[in-house]
């Protein structure tokens, strides 16, 4: 079969400079996740998935290995923030569509998964889309039949309640009635074990929080040594009131960086967020999937309950 990747929307640098700007606004500043995926940080979030900390990838591999077999046949399977799509192939094999379309911003992955699928699964056709999610998703390309939606490893939880009930209604709005979505979401736990998740002591989710200061320099052309990743800690914390981890960047002394016109001035221990990732409780996915327009089918879990697999019809 044969494959082919389409450019909706690479990551620009007038994008991310508009995030910047609205980013040094907000207290603390904000740097959204979806900067941290170049090449590098999609590989380093590759080597995240690996760790022994990092429970969330190989839970829900393990409950889509249980799983697979009862979900329904499709002719389209459209995985949202796909990377590298490496648990995918474990639903591939049991939905056996004819048409698989990873979508991601980060270009690199999703050629290597095209090349990789196309070979392993000789029946499937493969469209890969770099774009971002956060835009409109329609249109889809489809094949006969209905489309499933796949959004694994929890990275809803990356989005914040009204932007992720925005993303849910854009789903809504992509797919026809039958349709199906199918969420992997990570849930509320010790909070012990989730900052371990996020903080592990090889520390490659540090290296992968600092990466968004690599691009940052890079694609805003900041002055050599301007922003030095050395100057800042990683830093991961449970939220308990929202519920969610957060990724921060502790400055360890006082900066003053040249970027876009303007000199930021970043105080001794000030903190930047770079990510929050969001832990969930099944009746909440519940509520939140029914009220953009989606009714749950069937939620699937490990034995610890420690991640959800929820598969959801399109009304
Ligand atoms: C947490 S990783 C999950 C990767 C993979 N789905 C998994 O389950 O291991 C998040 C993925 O979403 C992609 N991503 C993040 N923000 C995005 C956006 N706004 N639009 C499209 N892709 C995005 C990243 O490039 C990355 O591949």
């Amino acid at each position: 079969m044969t494959w082919s990747v389409e450019v909706r929307r690479a990551p620009d640098p007038g994008r991310l400079a508009a995030d910047v700007r609205e980013g040094l606004t907000k207290t603390p500043v904000e740097i959204p996740p979806k900067w941290f995926y170049d090449e590098k940080g999609s590989q380093l979030f590759d080597e995240i998935t690996e760790l022994p900390e990092y429970y969330p990838t190989r839970t829900e591999a393990a409950i889509l290995t249980e799983h697979a077999a009862e979900l329904p046949r499709v002719g389209t399977v459209v995985e949202l923030g796909a990377g590298y799509s490496r648990k995918t192939r474990l639903l591939l094999e049991s939905v056996q569509p004819s048409l698989f379309v990873p979508l991601d911003v980060s270009e690199e992955p999703i050629r290597e998964a095209a090349v990789r699928i196309t070979r392993d699964f000789p029946a499937i056709e493969v469209r890969g889309i770099v774009a971002d999610f956060e835009d409109e998703l329609a249109p889809l390309p489809g094949a006969d039949g209905a489309r499933m939606v796949v959004f694994l490893g929890s990275t809803i939880g990356n989005l914040t309640p009204g932007p992720r009930a925005e993303f849910l209604r854009r789903v809504f709005r992509a797919t026809a009635p039958g349709d199906l979505f199918l969420l992997g979401a990570d849930l509320v736990k010790d909070p012990i074990r989730l900052v371990q998740a996020y903080d592990d002591s090889a520390g490659v989710t540090a290296a992968f929080n600092k990466n968004v200061l690599h691009v940052l320099a890079r694609e805003l052309d900041l002055d050599p040594g301007a922003l030095d990743p050395d100057d800042f800690d990683h830093v991961a914390v449970y939220n308990d009131v929202d519920d969610r981890i957060e990724m921060r960047l502790r400055a360890r002394r006082a900066l003053v960086v040249p970027l876009l016109g303007l000199e930021w001035r970043i105080s001794a221990g000030e903190e930047l967020l770079t990510e929050t990732s969001a832990k969930f409780r099944v009746d909440g996915l519940r509520t939140e999937l029914a009220e953009a327009g989606f009714a749950v089918v069937t939620t699937w879990t490990d034995a610890a309950a420690d991640f959800s697999l929820t598969l959801a019809r399109r009304l």
